[in-house]
């Protein structure tokens, strides 16, 4: 066997090793069966690549030169084949911040408004289509704009205290220093007084808000909720026109097959008063919506108009009702528990 055979040989045995370690280091599984591959080529006593080197002691100068620098070559790129797979597998176990761009995407999910907040907002948009404009009066009031510009005498039931969340430190926003002259307003017909104050007739608007009464919570019962008060104040208006804009109002919140009713009622500050029902989808039950009635011209009076040149109509309808009927609630509590798992159906 001449020198070049051998030598031919041998380079032909490293190529072969060298592309069986590339492929042994880069098919490695885990770091385990890169290690056993490791031993079984780059080990130092029984190593594949130790065995080539080998070869050079039967090689002659000349052939040592040519299989010496092929070798190490060889050598060098199985180290560094290794060592960029034991990188990549390390990764795979310790890198939980590696990004799998595979996955599919977590939808981010949008809030939107409370049914109570989208109701008002509602009532806004339809009432201002109307040519109401919205008013807006403070949750802490005092008396005089709760009660008594509102018609309400000193000794009227509805003054109890067991009715009223009064507050025990006075200093309400109009200035009302005396205790027991603040308290949480238990209508929004408080606004009604503090609009006809500022201005002068016509007058058309509703206002939004909280109201307060110390009632007992159940499925219909809160100790706060929303009233959406209505005031009309103009030359000549009439029961007719009250009639119209709250059945104007239903056929557009609830459908055109509504039907609204009155019922004679009483109110301090309305003559004559009546109480709203309303009935839609065919139902056999009338639902009460709030209040409603003329302005009573001692109320007109209070505020500085003359009963003689102006007539008004106002009401006052309860917003859960209205929120709850359109959708379906059953119990006004899910409105403040803040449920997301319900709040989301809106
Ligand atoms: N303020 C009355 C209530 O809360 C409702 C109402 C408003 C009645 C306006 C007549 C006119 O019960």
């Amino acid at each position: 066997m001449s020198a070049t055979d051998t030598l031919s040989d041998a380079l032909a045995d490293l190529e072969a090793m060298l592309a069986a370690g590339r492929a042994a280091f880069e098919g490695s599984p885990t770091p385990e069966a890169l290690e056993a591959r490791r031993v079984e080529f780059l080990g130092q006593k029984h190593g594949r690549v130790r065995a080539a080197q080998e070869r050079l002691k039967a090689l002659d100068a000349a052939a040592k030169r040519v299989y010496g620098q092929q070798f190490n070559a060889a050598k060098a790129e199985l180290e560094a084949t290794f060592e960029t797979a034991k990188a990549r597998l390390q990764r795979r176990t310790t890198d939980t911040t590696a990004l799998d761009v595979t996955l599919p995407g977590i939808p981010t999910r949008l809030g939107h408004r409370h049914p109570l907040t989208q109701t008002a907002d509602e009532l806004i948009d339809l009432f201002g289509r109307f040519g109401f404009a919205v008013a807006r009066g403070p949750e802490v009031e005092d008396t005089y704009h709760n009660f008594d510009a509102l018609n309400i005498p000193p000794t009227h039931p509805a003054r109890d205290p067991l009715d009223n969340f009064y507050l025990a430190v006075g200093g309400g926003p109009t200035g009302a220093a005396q205790a027991g002259h603040c308290m949480l307003r238990s209508q929004t017909s408080t606004v009604q007084i503090r609009v006809m104050t500022a201005q002068a007739p016509p007058v058309r608007v509703i206002a939004i808000g909280r109201v307060y009464r110390p009632d007992t919570v159940d499925a219909t019962h809160s100790f706060m909720f929303h009233q959406v008060e209505g005031l009309m104040v103009d030359r000549g208006v009439t029961m007719a026109d009250l009639k119209s804009v709250l059945r104007l109002f239903a056929q557009s919140y609830l459908g055109q097959d509504v039907r609204i009713r009155f019922r004679p009622s009483f109110f301090p500050f309305t003559e004559p008063s009546v109480e709203v029902d309303m009935l839609w989808h065919g139902g056999v039950r009338w639902v009460e919506m709030g209040g409603a009635g003329m302005v009573d011209p001692n109320v007109l009076r209070a505020v500085g108009y003359d009963p003689e040149e102006v007539t008004g109509f106002a009401f006052g309808l309860g917003i859960e009702r209205l929120c709850m009927r359109r959708h379906g609630i059953d119990d006004i509590r899910l409105l403040y528990q803040n449920d997301v798992r319900f709040l989301r159906q809106f």
